[in-house]
């Protein structure tokens, strides 16, 4: 790491003063973590998007639906930023407005559009956001999941849910917290001609799962897990709910970057653990208990590449542009979309 950039960095940021509020998603590189104001997990930054009315600038050290997801949130006056705007997010990308229009139609078809919730997840479009609001839905985070659910299938009275676009959460979430079980669940593909599904499966569905993943966590498998218990005998398995089935099966703990992180910190020494996320934050942990073991649920498992994109010669350019009265990488959504998109996400913000 380049000395001279946290240095110019701690200067521009000092320069802003209160007129820059910085988030940072867990997933970010611990050079560029070091500037946020606040981390955390998708949930929480959602919250906390609006916490600093007095900040015109709001950089996001995360990736583009998150910062999409804080131009709705924040007041018309704030402007964010997001420092490289490569840094999107694969999982988002498998579902296009269009697709997502053609599934609806898809339901219409079949019927069962009228008593189907959309419930999606913040890893989507502000598009696919609006697409949730349009039709009386929620967005979800991965430490909400359950809540939304329980909402969607209570009191919003749904007979079923379609779940954008993260499949494995859904799955995940609707068998081990809902009690439901895999014949409740069928996978929409985008790609197949009515997604794949015939009307009765499509009927008798009470999750309609859209074909999607993280292909960071869909790369940990079921022989990871048996591996690292053979490696280190007594470790704890701790994973995130993006993670396939058979792997969250496997596993002894399943939770959000926020609870990873609350798990391992509040374990007593000499705690073990092996934990299924992204590697700078487990690398993070790792380094932060020596007087634990933190191991990486798989070694051959990378990065996100995507939140790695943003680093410190994108975010000095970005705080040192602010300090010259310039705005660069400014993320806006389209109003009409951010209404939609916003009652979907109030939604999700008041559920109990
Ligand atoms: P959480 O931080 O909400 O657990 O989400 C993980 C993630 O994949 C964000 O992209
Ligand atoms: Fe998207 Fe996965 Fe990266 Fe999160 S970790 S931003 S879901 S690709």
């Amino acid at each position: 790491a380049d000395p001279g950039l946290a240095e110019r960095a701690r200067a521009a940021k000092a320069a802003l003063g209160d007129d820059v509020f910085v988030l940072g998603h867990h997933y970010q590189r611990d050079d560029v973590i070091a500037f946020a104001d606040v981390t955390g997990d998708s949930f929480k930054l959602a919250q906390q998007a609006a916490a600093r009315p007095a900040a015109s600038s709001i950089v996001f050290c995360g990736v583009h639906f998150m910062a999409e997801s804080a131009d709705i949130l924040t007041a018309d006056h704030q402007r964010v930023i997001l420092p490289d705007l490569a840094a999107g997010c694969s999982m988002a990308d498998m579902a296009t407005a269009e697709q997502v229009a053609q599934a609806w139609d898809d339901l219409l078809d079949a019927g069962v559009a009228a008593d189907t919730v959309p419930v999606s997840y913040m890893n989507s479009s502000a598009a696919i956001k609006a697409f949730t609001g349009r039709h009386d839905g929620t967005i979800c985070t991965s430490s909400n999941a359950e809540r939304a659910l329980g909402w969607a299938f209570g009191e919003r009275r749904g007979k079923r849910v379609i779940f954008l676009p993260d499949q494995h959460l859904g799955r995940n979430t609707a068998i081990d917290k809902l009690g439901m079980s895999e014949a409740d669940c069928v996978v929409y593909d985008p790609r197949r001609p009515g997604g794949g599904l015939t009307r009765a499966q499509l009927q008798d569905a009470r999750m309609i799962l859209w074909r999607g993943h993280c292909s960071v966590h869909g790369r940990f498998t079921r022989e990871c897990v048996d591996e690292v218990r053979n490696r280190v005998p007594g470790v704890q398995v701790l994973v995130h709910p993006e993670c396939r089935r058979d792997v969250v099966e496997a596993a002894d703990l399943v939770g959000s970057t926020e609870y990873i992180i609350k798990v391992v910190d509040e374990a007593p020494p000499g705690a073990m653990f092996a934990v299924g996320t992204e590697l700078n934050l487990v690398q993070r942990l790792a380094n932060r208990h020596p007087d634990k073991k933190i191991v990486f649920l798989d070694r051959t498992v990378c990065f996100c590449s995507t939140m790695n994109r943003i680093d410190m010669p994108h975010l000095v350019w970005t705080l040192e542009a602010l300090a010259r009265g310039e705005t660069v990488n400014r993320i806006t959504v389209d109003p009409e979309v951010a209404t939609y998109a916003r009652k979907a996400l109030d939604q999700m913000l008041a559920l109990p």
